[in-house]
């Protein structure tokens, strides 16, 4: 496994690679939800290339870029171990240098949910991941469902621009207890982690009331709300039931759906969502 903090050297690998690249971007302190991205992508393509880079545009100037946990070492192990090729880890000099002044604007599907509780959110993630595309030029790129909007949103930048690269989306691993593995877990207390898995229960709920037949969303966001209500621990940031492919909001389950939330546990500020078929 080849580690390599430049962009000259990671295109320079690049050109002598032939077969298809498979590329999944992320922000370090790893789990198996980053290695159920990895896994895939070592199954479906010739080379596996990881970059591992906590992107300060995509944090809002409350946010913890600065607390963000990282780990370095025990990733690349963890990488090492599920037989990666090329781990990418620029500075924030390599990709961000002063003279620094394009944007990436996706439009309306980053407008809702994520997009409006952490404006700019989505500029920082689209502008990272379209200069790492450009850098790595990989065949496929992997996604997790667990970040429901960024995928949309990558989808979304890829069809508009031409970059004809796949992306493949990658279902959300969970703890035990349905609570979605994320780097931020680890801010959670003992008691914050147990008040945590409402987040999976309110989902689940709806999916249970979904396939009963409920087509209202109105009435599934009630009865979801006043589940997380009594968990006291948790406060709603949003909660959604939107069409799958567009994300705008639904009244009527009339086709594909998505359910998804953001509650804060605390001083933490958790997101999941599940598929409504
Ligand atoms: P990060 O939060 O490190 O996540 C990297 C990838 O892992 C994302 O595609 C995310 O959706 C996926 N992922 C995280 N937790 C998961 C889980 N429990 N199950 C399945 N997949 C999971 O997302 C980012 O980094 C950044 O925004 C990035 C795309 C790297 C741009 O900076």
């Amino acid at each position: 496994m080849q580690v390599v903090k430049t962009i000259p050297e990671i295109r320079a690998l690049r050109q002598q690679l032939s077969g298809s690249v498979g590329f999944v971007p992320t922000m370090g302190y790893l789990h198996e939800g980053h290695l159920a991205l990895v896994k895939q992508a070592r199954i479906e393509n010739s080379v596996v290339i990881v970059s591992i880079y906590v992107n300060p545009t995509q944090f809002g100037p409350r946010e913890d870029f600065g607390a963000y946990p990282r780990e370095l070492n025990r990733d690349l192990e963890l990488l090492r171990g599920e037989g990666v090729d090329i781990v990418f880890v620029p500075s924030d000099e390599e990709m961000y240098p002063p003279e620094f002044s394009s944007w990436m604007d996706v439009g309306k599907v980053t407008e809702r949910l994520e997009g409006a509780s952490r404006p700019g959110h989505f500029r920082g993630v689209a502008t990272i991941v379209a200069k790492l595309f450009n850098i790595v030029q990989p065949s496929r790129a992997y996604f997790g469902q667990k970040d429901a909007q960024q995928a949309v949103v990558i989808k979304r930048m890829v069809a508009d621009l031409n970059m004809g690269i796949e992306i493949v989306v990658v279902p959300t691993v969970r703890e035990s207890d349905g609570l979605a593995m994320s780097s931020r877990n680890i801010y959670l207390s003992p008691g914050e982690r147990q008040a945590a898995t409402i987040l999976y229960k309110a989902l689940t709920l709806a999916r249970q009331l979904r396939r009963g037949g409920e087509k209202d969303a109105g009435k599934i966001s009630r009865q979801m709300t006043s589940l997380i209500q009594k968990e006291p621990l948790a406060q709603i940031d949003y909660f959604s039931i939107a069409d799958a492919e567009t994300l705008e909001e639904l009244s009527l389950i009339d086709r594909p759906a998505l359910a998804s939330l953001a509650v804060r546990i605390g001083k933490t500020r958790l997101i999941d969502n599940m598929p409504l078929e």
